[in-house]
């Protein structure tokens, strides 16, 4: 059995967030953003609005351009760093909201990473025959644990929702593999130490609630581990850069994009960015990219893509589809 992903979909918020706006808020200048970053701008979620809301918007389109009902999905996979709450699960909220009873839902928590982590859990449910349709969203709204007094990291964030649905096919298409990492021991570079049961919300201050990132050292031990990923996954299947028809890799830095391209020598025309629009969305930045470059026909029948993430934990990976 091949894992096939039949349906993309995304949802992006309407509030738009200028570098010209977090000029007004903090110390930067839209060049230099645009510089370190390249990031113009970036979508932030309405403050009535949570997770699962952007997470269930992105699922019935992905749905819908599967062709598929709700009831046809047996799992659904949510990657989010930022659920709704401790609990329950935003994969159980999504699964409410489309209607959906008696079929398993989970949330994964790789931060950035979740959208590969969530292929490969997906890729080996189906390998192994336990599920035929999996639904999975990456769904980040980091916006709400934002500092915007922190110039650090509030230009980086932004929301959304990237969802697909992945079938069981005897066809020669889907994920070819992945192949997954993590480092615990850098547990500090990106993370929220709020909320959760080293300190409990009645126990923290304001502060404890906001993201804090170390950005430089987490920049340089991300395109070692983005390289060491794509190196080894293309090595174990048999693959070489030249045959990578596309590359959607996670937004997080167009620099981190750019160090990448060379160090493969792979060309930068062939990766796809959109980082100027919507910044770094974490677990939604892989899939609303992927369905994009769909709408845009960047993708055709038979394309190697390659996808790739470095996030918190920390953890990164990578994963090849055909299409
Ligand atoms: N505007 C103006 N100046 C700024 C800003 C800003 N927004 N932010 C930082 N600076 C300043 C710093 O204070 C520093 O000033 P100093 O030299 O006087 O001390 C200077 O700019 C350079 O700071 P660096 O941190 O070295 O800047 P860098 O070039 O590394 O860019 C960035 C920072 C954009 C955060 C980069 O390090 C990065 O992208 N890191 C990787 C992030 C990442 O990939 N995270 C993983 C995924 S996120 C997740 O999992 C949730």
């Amino acid at each position: 059995m091949q894992s096939q992903i039949i349906g993309t979909g995304a949802c992006i918020p309407d509030n738009i967030i200028t570098n010209e706006a977090l000029e007004k808020l903090v110390d930067t200048s839209d060049e230099w953003i645009v510089s370190r970053t390249g990031i113009r701008e970036r979508r932030r979620i309405n403050s009535n609005e949570a997770s699962s809301d952007l997470a269930y918007t992105s699922a019935k389109r992905a749905l819908k351009n599967a062709g598929l009902k709700p009831d046809q999905v047996d799992l659904i996979l949510v990657a989010t760093a930022t659920p709704d709450m401790l609990f329950p699960s935003t994969a159980c909220m999504v699964q409410g909201k489309l209607g959906l009873k008696n079929i398993p839902a989970f949330d994964l928590s790789a931060v950035c990473t979740g959208f590969i982590y969530g292929l490969a859990t997906a890729d080996a449910f189906i390998k192994s025959g336990v599920y035929k349709t999996i639904l999975l969203v990456g769904v980040d709204t980091l916006t709400k644990f934002i500092d915007y007094k922190d110039r650090t990291t509030c230009v980086i964030f932004g929301d959304g929702a990237g969802a697909v649905v992945i079938k069981a096919t005897k066809e020669k298409k889907g994920i070819i593999a992945s192949k997954l990492y993590a480092d615990g021991s850098k547990w500090d570079y990106i993370h929220l130490p709020g909320g959760g049961s080293r300190i409990p919300s009645y126990k923290s201050d304001r502060n404890t609630y906001y993201l804090k990132m170390k950005g430089n050292d987490t920049f340089k031990v991300a395109v070692r581990g983005l390289e060491q990923a794509i190196v080894t996954l293309l090595k174990q299947c048999c693959i070489s850069t030249s045959d990578i028809d596309i590359v959607i890799p996670h937004q997080a830095n167009i620099r981190i994009i750019e160090a990448l391209a060379r160090k493969l020598d792979y060309p930068m025309e062939k990766i796809f960015v959109n980082i100027q629009k919507y910044g770094n969305t974490s677990a939604a930045s892989i899939p609303i990219a992927f369905d994009e470059a769909i709408k845009e026909n960047r993708i055709k029948d038979g394309d190697i893509i390659l996808m790739t993430a470095f996030g918190s934990g920390l953890t990164w990976g990578a994963s090849l589809i055909r299409w």
